[in-house]
């Protein structure tokens, strides 16, 4: 680790408390003045670290600047703790996530971006991540299930959203099946998966677990295509502002979103999830129009829309739905997607 690096780690596991400049010194064995210059290095980086007369350096409680550094304090998972990669600006981190896989990264690690340039959603459309406030993580994930289940990953990473939101923020979500997650009625996590599989064989060699989160997004920058839908977890003033010891940080909750992904993976096959997924679910027991994408017999853009009642979840994460001539269907991902009416 370098000096940079160091200073950080220590300056993160005593955030909010002032740590002498002599103290930091002695513990990562360098000089005081490659202490100073190393904190300079770090504000010009946009790291609000105090200098407390006659105590030392201070990393604010308020700091939210995404590192490595910020998030392990919060890992449980410290075997993974060098395959945290942090980037100011990534065109996607799905495809920074593809390209590593296909050079030997190994699963568990994680590629973390401030800004996406050409963030990715699904079924082709883009997905909105401005440099300001969002959390924009892909974690690769070598599945031990048969390639056929692998929606349960989808839906399993659903719900560790959700308990990861709600441990950090005391915010209960709930779920728009198959994977979006919403507060007060407004889109505040999309999750998109793709899988990397081997050319020769077909073989599929890494699941790459893509999540977006809006965490404190201000409302008037969302595109007027999403405006209507999108929202933010936490009000943008507020929580930037907030110097309190409890206010949740964006490092800490990537860090219980990467703990209770891997939790709920290594237990996927005793869907013991779903119980928590249907308790959350923002569309059971509703009325829903269900949409084919990309259907020629067109009614709704383009799409074949129909109406129906969603009834409940399958063992495999599809949705039960109950269509109003009485036939009863389950839906499964793949190119379909549906509105609450
Ligand atoms: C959707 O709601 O359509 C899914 C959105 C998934 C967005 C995340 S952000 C991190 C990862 N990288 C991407 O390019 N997309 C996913």
């Amino acid at each position: 680790m370098s000096t940079k690096e160091n200073v950080l780690k220590v300056l993160e596991i005593n955030k909010g408390s002032t740590i002498s400049g002599e103290e930091l010194a002695s513990q990562l064995n360098v000089s005081r003045s490659a202490i100073w210059k190393t904190i300079q290095e770090l504000r010009k980086e946009g790291y609000a670290i105090d200098a407390i007369t006659n105590k030392g350096y201070c990393l604010s409680l308020g700091n939210d600047v995404l590192s490595a550094q910020g998030i392990l304090p919060h890992l449980h998972f410290q075997d993974i703790s060098d395959r945290i990669f942090v980037y100011k600006t990534l065109e996607s981190t799905n495809l920074t996530a593809k390209k590593m896989a296909l050079e030997g990264a190994l699963p568990g690690s994680v590629i973390i971006a401030e800004e996406q340039t050409k963030g990715r959603g699904r079924m082709g459309r883009s997905f909105f991540s401005p440099a300001e406030g969002g959390i924009y993580m892909s974690i690769l994930l070598r599945p031990s299930l048969n390639i056929s289940k692998s929606v349960l990953i989808t839906t399993a990473a659903s719900v560790a959203v959700c308990k990861a939101i709600e441990k950090v923020t005391g915010i209960r979500c709930q779920i728009k099946w198959v994977n979006d997650i919403f507060f007060n009625n407004k889109k505040i996590c999309g999750i998109l998966t793709e899988a990397v599989t081997d050319f020769e064989t077909g073989h599929i060699e890494y699941i790459i677990l893509g999540i977006g989160i809006n965490f404190n997004t201000s409302n008037s920058s969302f595109p007027s295509e999403i405006a209507s839908i999108a929202g933010s977890l936490l009000p943008t003033d507020e929580n930037s502002k907030s110097e309190d010891s409890c206010s949740p940080s964006r490092n800490q909750l990537i860090a219980e979103v990467i703990n209770h992904v891997i939790e709920l993976n290594d237990n996927l096959e005793s869907r013991e999830f779903l119980k928590d997924y249907k308790s959350r679910s923002l569309v059971l027991g509703k009325e829903i129009r269900v949409i084919q994408i990309g259907d020629s017999e067109s009614n709704l853009n383009g799409n074949l829309a129909t109406d129906a009642t969603a009834i409940d979840i399958d063992g495999d994460g599809g949705l039960i739905v109950r269509y109003k001539d009485g036939t009863i269907s389950t839906l499964n991902s793949g190119e379909i997607s549906i509105r609450v009416k």
